[in-house]
């Protein structure tokens, strides 16, 4: 059947190159035509989509780019699922005025991006290299050409390699080094970014980087170290915010993307609430919780005995450092419930056959995004919140007609959008969320497998072709609402 044809017989439309070709005509009403505005999200609320440097960049050899441990990494036989690196990646150094145009079209307010910190300095520390301040300009310059507010985080995982062989995370001097990067990044770009996060999922590129050695640098360096490297980034973490406040050339917000344990109650009972407010303190007690408590709770000691970090008090107060925002990072929900014991909740593991996405650790649990921001509110009086990721991967396909029907993972952003509208509703200062992610990139130890992206890559060719998702999300951005 001709392209054409199908599309007629599946009420789909062809456009002249629009994004809502995809969309029945009948959806494309005027938003407030739609009888259901009960999912409405209040006016100013920020859609928009997060990338990482070395997920989409590619150009790892250009512009002066020092070496990551993701560089290293990568290019180690059997660390990586087909042995995939991101050499390429989306070509999103070259490509960025092209993409930035497709966020426009699509709708995007915002934009999360991460700077490589060995674009900045490639030797970690010393002299700038102006090639990498000059490329991150540029980009910071388009997006606001085309209406599109820079989020921008300093770090997502791509460690210049010669810090790790200082020690890495487990380094003093790597924290302080991460403090100068941040300040001097800030500064010259601030004049026009407004909203910094210094470090994206602490606890992915600690416990999976040095506990598991499944990411780089892939180590295993055991429980006592891990709890000092722990303390340590979250002390390099205040250093930082430290730092892009002094260097900041005009008024900045300053925050974090954290893929805190989302605590959820196994049923919304009142027992098994109180034991989700529990649970989110401790199971978060190396991260957010000393970050917004300035200490570490007695139970998190006591768990550690001898393994326990060292750590002073001027430590803990560069720790909780007042943060403007907090962004989290949501994909799954950690279900807990009353317990009479010490913590007063434990975890409740999945059955085997819990539903889950392509990715096998991606369990479904929408909830998650009512009770993440919820108790994170209520526990720590946070006052403004982000979603900075969410989505899923899904086993994209490009079907006959050329479209990619990605029915799955509109399901997946339709049920989570709508747990986070249920806490909107209540109150709960969210004030923008970010899809994970906007193009299908490399998904690091699961290379190019694992798509996540709303827009399909064809990695041989670089050519994008929005998903359905990319559809439905532009309709909720148009709206304002779940559709
Ligand atoms: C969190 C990480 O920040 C991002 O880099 C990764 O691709 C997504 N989760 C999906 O796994």
């Amino acid at each position: 059947m001709d392209r054409r044809k199908f599309l007629q017989t599946t009420g789909l439309t062809l456009g002249a190159g629009s994004l809502s070709s995809l969309v029945p005509s009948v959806l494309r009403a005027e938003p407030e035509s739609v009888a259901h505005s009960a999912t409405k999200f209040p006016t100013g609320f920020l859609w928009g989509s997060a990338t990482a440097s070395y997920q989409v960049e590619g150009a790892v050899h250009e512009g002066g780019r020092g070496v990551s441990i993701w560089d290293t990494f990568s290019h180690t036989p059997g660390k990586t699922a087909n042995g995939d690196t991101g050499d390429v990646a989306d070509d999103f150094y070259h490509r960025y005025p092209q993409d930035i145009a497709m966020m426009k079209r699509m709708g995007l307010q915002t934009f999360r991006f991460s700077v490589a910190w060995p674009r900045i300095f490639p030797n970690g520390t010393g002299k700038p290299n102006q090639q990498g301040v000059d490329f991150y300009n540029k980009l910071v310059d388009t997006l606001l050409a085309a209406g599109i507010q820079p989020y921008c985080t300093l770090f997502h995982w791509d460690l210049p390699q010669v810090l790790q062989d200082k020690g890495g995370w487990e380094s003093r001097e790597v924290a302080h080094a991460f403090a100068d990067y941040s300040g001097y990044t800030a500064g010259f770009l601030s004049d026009r970014v407004k909203n910094f996060m210094t470090m994206n999922e602490m606890r992915s590129f600690a416990m999976i980087g040095y506990r598991d050695g499944r990411h780089a640098p892939g180590l295993q360096i055991g429980r006592k170290r891990m709890a000092q490297l722990n303390h340590n980034v979250v002390y390099a973490h205040g250093l930082s915010v430290g730092a892009i406040r002094a260097h900041a050339k005009g008024p900045v917000k300053v925050g974090l993307a954290d893929n805190l344990e989302a605590a959820t109650p196994c049923i919304e009972i009142p027992e098994h609430i109180e034991a989700a407010r529990k649970g989110m303190r401790e199971l978060n007690a190396m991260y957010q919780t000393v970050i917004q408590e300035g200490r570490y709770t007695d139970h998190y000691l006591k768990t550690l005995g001898p393994d326990a970090p060292h750590f002073t008090q001027e430590e803990l107060d560069i720790i909780k450092s007042p943060l403007d925002f907090v962004g989290i990072n949501c994909y799954t929900a950690h279900y807990v419930r009353a317990a009479d014991n010490d913590a007063g909740f434990v975890s409740v593991p999945n059955p085997s056959s819990y539903p889950h996405m392509y990715s096998p650790w991606l369990t479904v649990g929408p909830e998650a995004l009512y009770w993440g921001p919820k108790l994170s509110h209520e526990l720590w009086g946070i006052k403004e919140i982000y979603i900075t990721e969410n989505g899923c991967s899904s086993a994209d396909k490009i079907a006959e007609d050329g479209h990619i029907y990605d029915t799955d993972r509109v399901m997946y952003l339709r049920n989570y959008l709508t747990q986070l509208h249920r806490a909107v509703a209540e109150g709960v200062p969210v004030k923008g969320y970010f899809c994970w992610s906007l193009l299908d990139n490399y998904e690091w130890a699961d290379g190019y497998d694992k798509r996540f992206g709303i827009v399909y890559v064809d990695f041989a060719t670089q050519k994008r072709t929005p998903k359905l998702s990319a559809h439905f999300y532009e309709s909720v951005i148009a709206s304002n609402e779940v559709k």
